[in-house]
């Protein structure tokens, strides 16, 4: 499912420089090695005028093409991966992507713990990244955590929902929003946040005296995984998806 955002006729070298498969002179000589192919038909001219419409039958080297410059994505992050594009020692979302996508600039929004697994969006489109990370963007993330300790309790409900303040030795005090506590069975909880301090959720349930197992990040917004979405695998939002995460605040 990959989003094809040219409502314009343009070249077909430029088409696939700003889709990020190299310059306009690399493109050129992909084009010159017969490497491009328009429904199945190998092109070799890069003034070829394209559409939106033809951006879904261009193939390189027999893939189909993603003839988008801004791409978004949301991941199931895997625990045990930092949220980077590139590590020397540890396992990182980069290593996830696609080869063709290496290329085009895509880095996640906001950071997960390298233990926290769920939803995270990844994009080149540094408008929105910038956005959803600004202390301005208010929607919820909801969480949900497995914690260790006693049963959480509706004194934490009511500590949470009054926007608590963080009390950590050796930090000034830090007031928090608002934040919503859904008790369930089993030592689990979902705590749906409306911003994104550092370690946000384990610090609140650590000012509890209890500790965080395990944690899931569900959604941001309505931004969610799909049906069986795998931890490690990623969709391609759809254009819905992407105005409401750019509607909402
Ligand atoms: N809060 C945390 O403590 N960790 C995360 O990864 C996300 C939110």
């Amino acid at each position: 499912m990959w989003l094809f955002c040219y409502n314009t006729r343009m070249r077909l070298d430029k088409l696939l420089a700003n889709s990020g498969y190299g310059t306009r002179s690399e493109v050129k000589e992909l084009l010159r090695q017969g490497r491009v192919c328009l429904r199945g038909e190998t092109v070799r001219d890069p003034g070829l005028s394209v559409t939106e419409e033809m951006g879904s039958e261009i193939t390189l080297d027999g893939q189909p093409i993603i003839a988008s410059e801004f791409l978004y994505f949301c991941l199931n992050k895997p625990d045990g991966y930092l949220t980077a594009m590139s590590d020397d020692r540890l396992p990182c979302v980069g290593d996830l992507l696609p080869p063709n996508l290496k290329t085009k600039k895509i880095s996640p929004v906001g950071r997960l713990d390298y233990h926290t697994t769920g939803v995270l969006l990844l994009t080149n489109d540094g408008d929105l990244s910038h956005r959803l990370t600004s202390p301005k963007w208010h929607r919820e993330k909801a969480y949900l955590v497995t914690y260790s300790g006693d049963e959480l309790t509706d004194k934490e409900r009511v500590l949470f929902e009054s926007g608590m303040t963080l009390m950590e030795k050796g930090h000034a005090p830090e007031k928090l929003k608002p934040a919503r506590l859904e008790i369930l069975p089993d030592h689990q909880c979902r705590l749906i946040l409306t911003e994104g301090k550092t370690h946000q959720v384990k610090r609140m349930i650590a000012a509890t005296g209890r500790s965080v197992e395990a944690l899931h990040r569900e959604r941001i917004g309505t931004l969610a995984l799909k049906e069986g979405q795998m931890p490690g695998e990623m969709y391609a939002l759809s254009e819905e998806d992407i105005r409401l995460l750019k509607e909402e605040n």
